[in-house]
């Protein structure tokens, strides 16, 4: 989704703001452009200037390289964004920077003296561009951006911070901006109001930057300041000020400049021909650096912040919520399903797992000891963020989140946490993530089992045995890669496939499904075996492949079954089964073995073989798989 990158500084930062791009391209976008104030006395390249595409980023550097044929692009004072299209189609006059104009008809073709970028969506956009087009703007974009832009021009006198914070005061809806004015050609202002915004402190406190988050900078400081909610910046050379949402100044105690672990190596591909590949692979060690130092089941392990909710921890608040309220959306979602199944069979707490965009905004009946959970890659999912705020609105004040990145809004709000250490997950389709995803949640519900005096010390050594085994048993798993791509090459020459799975593993169906669908564009649908008949079984024919997700657990009869119906019909069946299952490949079915039977961890075996599905089917089909069309991988606006 949308990036931002901005500096001020005293040397060209044209290729910090295109490097940054280049660092936030894993969350998707449509467009991309950089917007600098250019000094000179040569009226023709002097004053804003910018450059922008609907290629890639590496098509928008080759435009302002200074050997480009038109000279290139070069200041000390710029933004830069990538676009995620919402409001108007991904085109040059779309994409950001935006300028404002002077007013008259001929305005647009004069230039003007704003410059900003934006994440997020302005709902009152309508309203307010109808009011400056009385005022003499004329707009050439369809975006909501162009009409802030307009706006802090029609509010600026001779001073930008005081512009963009009458500006801000009129726009409802949720967005990160970062502005400046050829007027004040050292200076650059920032504002967040619902998506994410960071400083960076560059080399000796010169230069400043600005960004939607630290990667953008890695390489270039790791010293962050992360604003909050309603927070405003003014960047200027050698200082900085913040502001928060009441506008009053901000200690640097309030915000601390925090060093933040430059992830640039983390970014690198290796061996890999994608970062999907990659990070499928990482996941024993992701398993294992989520799981590090695990000696026992403790509720201290989710103790990590408590600083919006002073007295709260989790020893308290476990054994005083009675049910648990997962919130998430995509692939968290579905980690949130396979908990529930976990925190109804071993700790025996009632669960409800809601998509966080559905929640938000329907009436729900409230209670207060509630443990509200939020499962989310990012941390700046916009739905999960407001399902989270419209929980804590109804008085549940509970709330926890698995989440893999410490320093995010999500984080920063709940009053507990589990922090995964996945490490940073560049494709957009989410792999390493949600196996993380589970191990946190495993062991949420392995400490509220406790809390509840539902966990034997037995128990307990059995499970952290088979978590700690997790990493091996992984690998072990992966090593079926080959097994997996001669399946690929059937589904690569299909449009359509089910998976099916029961019970526990029915949200696995579900995520791989999701997966296929995402990345290879095949039309994929998850059901529980046992609704086939109810409806989906009128979908098979020898043309659809079906695949089966079969451990040995208790309900295998009833989905051998279930795959009797299928081929029954010509239905196609590939089947993950279990090490000791008896299920034999034969005539239309194709049978991997898993390597060993996991009990209730099983979930995060069998959907690694789903995951290496739909990425060599997406490579067979030629897709572009780590930025699938349409798709973010950071969806910070709703
Ligand atoms: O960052 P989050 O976990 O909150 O993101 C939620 C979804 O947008 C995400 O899981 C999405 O469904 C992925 N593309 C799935 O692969």
């Amino acid at each position: 989704m949308c990036g931002i990158v901005g500096a001020v500084s005293t040397r060209n930062i044209v290729p910090v703001l295109v490097q940054g791009l280049e660092r936030l391209e894993y969350r998707g976008y449509d467009s991309c452009g950089v917007a600098v104030y250019a000094m000179g006395t040569d009226l023709a390249h002097s004053g804003l200037r910018r450059a922008r595409s609907t290629s890639r980023v590496a098509e928008l550097a080759e435009q302002v390289a200074p050997d480009s044929v038109s000279g290139g692009l070069q200041g000390c004072l710029g933004i830069a964004h990538t676009r995620w299209a919402t409001h108007g189609a991904p085109s040059v006059s779309n994409a950001h920077p935006h300028f404002s104009h002077g007013r008259g008809s001929d305005a647009h073709q004069r230039p003007g003296r704003i410059a900003l970028v934006h994440n997020g969506i302005i709902e009152n956009h309508d309203e307010l561009r109808a009011e400056l087009q009385t005022k003499g703007y004329v707009f050439v974009s369809q975006t909501d951006t162009e009409v802030i832009a307009h706006l802090v021009d029609s509010l600026y006198a001779d001073d930008l911070l005081e512009a963009v914070q009458a500006a801000v005061d009129q726009l409802h809806g949720a967005f990160a901006i970062a502005v400046f004015c050829k007027d004040e050609p050292q200076r650059l202002v920032g504002a967040r109001a619902g998506s994410p915004l960071i400083l960076g402190v560059g080399k000796d406190g010169q230069e400043h930057f600005l960004a939607s988050d630290a990667m953008a900078l890695a390489g270039v400081t790791d010293q962050i300041v992360y604003l909050e909610e309603g927070d405003m910046v003014d960047v200027q050379l050698g200082k900085y000020w913040l502001l928060d949402k009441a506008r009053k100044s901000v200690s640097p105690a309030q915000r601390p400049v925090k060093t933040v672990l430059a992830h640039s190596g983390a970014a690198e591909l290796g061996p890999y021909r994608h970062y999907m590949q990659k990070e499928i692979f990482e996941q024993p060690r992701a398993i294992a650096d989520t799981l590090e130092g695990l000696e026992g089941i403790v509720p201290e392990l989710f103790d990590l912040q408590m600083n919006h909710a002073p007295g709260a921890n989790a020893a308290r608040v476990f054994a005083e919520i009675d049910s648990v309220l997962i919130l998430a959306c995509g692939t968290s979602y579905y980690s949130g399903c396979t908990a529930k199944y976990w925190l109804e069979s071993i700790a025996k707490i009632p669960t409800q797992v809601e998509v966080a965009s559905e929640y938000r905004y329907r009436d729900s009946v409230p209670n207060p000891k509630t443990l509200v959970v939020t499962i989310t890659q990012s941390g700046e999912t916009a739905d999960t963020l407001a399902a989270l705020r419209h929980a804590q609105s109804l008085g549940m004040r509970h709330t926890l989140t698995i989440c893999n990145v410490a320093t995010s809004a999500m984080v920063r709000e709940c009053s507990l946490a589990y922090v995964t250490r996945a490490g940073v997950e560049i494709g957009v389709a989410s792999t390493k993530a949600f196996t993380t995803q589970l191990a946190g949640l495993f062991l949420m519900t392995l400490a509220l089992a406790q809390a509840k005096g539902r966990l034997p010390e037995d128990a307990e050594q059995r499970h952290l045995k088979a978590m700690r085994h997790l990493p091996a048993a992984l690998q072990a798993v992966l090593a079926l890669e080959p097994l997996i791509i001669s399946w690929a090459e059937d589904f690569a020459r299909k449009e359509n496939a089910l998976f099916l799975g029961r019970g526990l593993h029915y949200p696995i169906a579900m995520e791989g499904a999701l997966k296929l669908k995402e990345i290879t564009y095949i039309h994929a649908e998850a059901y529980p075996a046992g609704e086939l008949k109810h409806g989906p079984l009128a979908l098979v024919t020898s043309e659809m492949p079906v695949v089966i997700v079969a451990p040995n657990d208790t309900l295998l009869e009833k989905l051998k079954s279930n795959m009797h119906e299928v081929r029954a019909r010509g239905g196609v069946l590939y089947v993950l089964a279990d090490a000791d299952s008896r299920i034999e490949s034969g005539d239309g079915i194709h049978v991997i073995r898993m390597p060993e039977h996991y009990g209730e961890l099983s979930p995060l075996l069998h959907v690694v073989p789903l995951q290496l599905l739909a990425y060599h089917t997406a490579c067979a089909r030629g897709t572009d798989v780590d930025k699938p069309r349409n798709l973010a991988k950071s969806v910070t606006v709703e």
